[in-house]
């Protein structure tokens, strides 16, 4: 399996080949949202020290069923062009969630399921793998003490992710299916000298595409608002720059890895109320999302937090939700209303804003090809 047949276009900016929206947001007219990630539920089996969306006081709730299956139909006649099932919790502990999949392949929505991977057994693979379009697993070690210290859980759970990954890719390989595999490995203080390790382990386990990112910290994350770990790091003397030399030699013709380091480069994340701006997030009219209680929400910020919400696909469907006038409100109300805290700190579209920003913002030099 090859990562050019794989992950061609992953890499790539995506948002200048949406002409068809961007030409539509440019004039003012209506447009479905490209992407549209789905929250299954918000409860989880791991406890990451990191997770943003980590709530100790709200309940776990799951997206009904009919609603979780149906809505894929009603996102493939929206015209929307990809889902992500991700979302606050672990998407696989929704037990309808192969039929969800199943119906949006019917549908030729290219689907990526976002996991932590420990519940991806055998018979779950064999329901869903086919009609994946890509499979990301978050987040990979090579050690399994390290992994139940980062994920809050026991070093069980990483010896039977690291089985249902081998399988999954052995029988990607055997049965020739098209789906994409990616992984996250996050930077920590423990993993630092052995970071070339993590990704050479994702590497030889089959992976296509690996992320060496480090997480955002927040108040919410079950251990507290921390500051970047790599800033810490070149402080204390650990040289970067040559792990970073080194695992970029894994890249092949099978295997990429995109590493972003916040000591390396400058790391996009939402705003803050002291750089917010009026009208910037323009990205919530390309990407929504579908909370576990059924609302469609505009971004990461307005998860469960219903004076957000665009409307209930409990009480109507989706394209009337993205038609109507209260999604207008509840847009120019987000985008008109600085965060507090940490609110938009983990910020899944920021790439995004800043790229419509761009094209807002630019000169004559734009004629000059
Ligand atoms: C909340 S999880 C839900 C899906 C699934 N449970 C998982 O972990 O893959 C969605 C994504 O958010 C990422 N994430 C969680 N907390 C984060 C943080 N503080 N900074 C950056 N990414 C974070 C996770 O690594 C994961 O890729
Ligand atoms: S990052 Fe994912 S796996 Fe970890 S606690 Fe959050 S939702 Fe659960
Ligand atoms: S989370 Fe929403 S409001 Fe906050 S910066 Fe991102 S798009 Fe804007």
């Amino acid at each position: 399996m090859s990562y050019k047949i794989h992950m061609k276009g992953r890499d790539d900016p995506r948002t200048p080949y949406q002409i068809d929206r961007l030409y539509a947001w440019k004039h003012g007219k209506y447009f479905s949202p490209a992407t549209v990630e789905i929250s299954p539920t918000n409860a989880c089996n791991q406890r990451c020290t990191y997770c943003y969306a980590w709530r100790e006081s709200k309940s776990r709730e799951m997206l009904r069923d009919d609603i979780l299956i149906g809505c894929f139909d009603q996102l493939a006649d929206a015209d929307v062009g990809g889902v992500v099932i991700q979302g606050t919790g672990e998407p696989l502990l929704h037990k309808a969630l192969p039929e969800a999949i199943k119906r949006g392949a019917s549908r030729h929505i290219p689907i990526q399921l976002t996991t932590n991977g420990v519940l991806l057994n055998a018979a779950l693979q064999d329901e869903i793998l086919q009609h994946l379009y890509c499979l990301r697993i978050s987040v990979i070690d090579n050690d399994p003490r390290r992994y139940a210290d980062q994920h809050g859980c026991n070093e069980k759970q990483w010896h039977t992710l690291v089985a249902n990954l081998e399988r999954a890719i052995a029988v990607r390989a055997r049965s020739n299916l098209p789906f994409s595999t990616m992984a996250t490995v996050y930077l920590s203080e423990n993993n630092v000298n052995d970071l070339y390790n993590c990704v050479r382990f994702c590497k030889e386990i089959g992976i296509d595409f690996v992320y060496v990112l480090e997480p955002q910290y927040t108040s919410y994350s079950p251990s507290g608002k921390r500051s970047h770990i790599s800033s810490h790091m070149a402080n204390a003397g650990h040289d970067i720059d040559s792990v970073c030399e080194k695992i970029l030699s894994l890249i092949d013709d099978n295997f990429f890895v995109k590493i972003k380091l916040y000591v390396k480069e400058h790391i996009l994340s939402g705003a803050t109320k002291q750089t917010w701006k009026n009208d910037y997030c323009q990205g919530v009219k390309f990407y929504t999302l579908i909370g576990c209680d059924g609302e469609v929400y505009p971004c990461w910020r307005a998860w469960e937090s219903k004076r957000y919400s665009f409307g209930s696909l409990y009480e109507k469907e989706f394209t009337e939700i993205w038609q109507g006038e209260k999604r207008r409100q509840i847009e120019e109300m987000i985008m008109r209303t600085p965060p507090d805290g940490d609110e938009c700190l983990v910020c899944t579209i920021c790439l995004l804003n800043k790229m419509l920003d761009e094209t807002s913002n630019v000169t004559k030099w734009v004629n000059f090809l």
